[in-house]
């Protein structure tokens, strides 16, 4: 991979998106039959998390693990990025330790300034901008689940938020069209459809509704994440007025294709963006998902600290 740093999808090709699908592949075969190799043995990742998370720091801690390396975690109590120190000073000291970073933060900028005056691979583990490793992690389930992404209508139901922008830049540099349905006011931002215009390089890939039934018809593949992102709690009521008709329901699977299947990032809210009886239920493939966080992160690993 030309960047040692995964702090946007933006950043990648296609031919290193694929790539990082055919080690994940690889890696979880090989997982699968009871040997995990361990091509990163004595390395170490640092795990710097201002926000929450259980998934992304449980996965990418098993992932260095089981590769043979070590993982040593940092909350912001801890590091208190910023205030107790300049993040460039942290970039640097640690950039001596450690042989790289998974960062999970506010600010898009935090992501950007540590990688910048870092010297090992830095790894965006969320921002409020982007969330690159559960995109990459969504359409490998997305490839494992239909085997291609040929006439595979992806739609995401909900805010334009970093989980929507991840996974909408991985599907278009990935040449597959991706529909959105989002609320008035919540809606992806128009510098960011600039973006991602230029990323689809001319083809017409990308699809705006307003209204969840239209862009659910016919649907593959249907998404939803939390009405209110970590950072928005003050906003939460106002959000839950705003998304209720923004839910993924009995009646919305519907409209979807026979064979829909359905994504959550999670954590899910039950009886907010989607019901108990949708993602318990049959067409939910939220915790093979889930499960491929491990898979994918591991191949991250060893594409970027192996170098
Ligand atoms: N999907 C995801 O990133 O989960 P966590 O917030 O629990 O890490
Ligand atoms: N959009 C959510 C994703 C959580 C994994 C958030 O940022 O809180």
């Amino acid at each position: 991979m030309k960047n040692k740093d995964l702090i946007s999808i933006a950043d990648l090709s296609r031919s290193e998106i694929e790539e990082i699908f055919q080690v994940t592949k690889d890696l979880k075969e090989q997982h699968m039959k009871g040997f995990d190799e361990k091509c990163l043995s004595g390395k170490i990742l640092g795990l710097i998390f201002e926000k929450s998370s259980m998934r992304t720091r449980v996965s990418l801690e098993v992932a260095i693990v089981q590769l043979g390396g070590y993982a040593i975690y940092q909350s912001q109590t801890e590091i208190n990025l910023g205030k107790r120190e300049a993040i460039k000073d942290v970039a640097r000291v640690l950039s001596r330790y450690l042989n790289g970073i998974a960062i999970r933060t506010f600010g898009q900028n935090t992501v950007q300034e540590l990688a910048k005056y870092a010297t090992i691979p830095v790894i965006n583990a969320l921002s409020d901008l982007y969330h690159p490793c559960q995109a990459l992690t969504d359409v490998y389930t997305i490839l494992e689940k239909f085997s291609t992404l040929n006439n595979i209508k992806i739609v995401f139901i909900g805010d334009g938020n970093n989980v929507a922008k991840s996974l909408a830049q991985t599907c278009i540099l990935l040449g597959t069209d991706f529909h959105i349905a989002s609320p008035k006011g919540y809606e992806l931002d128009t510098d960011f459809i600039y973006e991602l215009k230029k990323l689809a390089n001319g083809k017409n890939l990308f699809h705006v509704h307003q209204d969840p039934k239209d862009a659910a018809k016919n649907a593959n593949v249907i998404y939803t994440d939390t009405w209110t992102s970590m950072g928005q709690e003050a906003e939460a009521e106002i959000r839950r007025q705003a998304f209720r008709n923004y839910q993924i329901n009995a009646d919305l699977l519907k409209i979807c294709a026979k064979d829909v299947k359905v994504m959550h990032c999670l954590p899910a809210h039950r009886g907010e963006e989607i019901t108990d009886e949708v993602i318990d239920g049959e067409r939910s493939i939220v915790y093979d998902q889930a499960e491929n966080r491990l898979h994918v992160e591991k191949a991250i690993l060893k594409l970027l600290l192996l170098r």
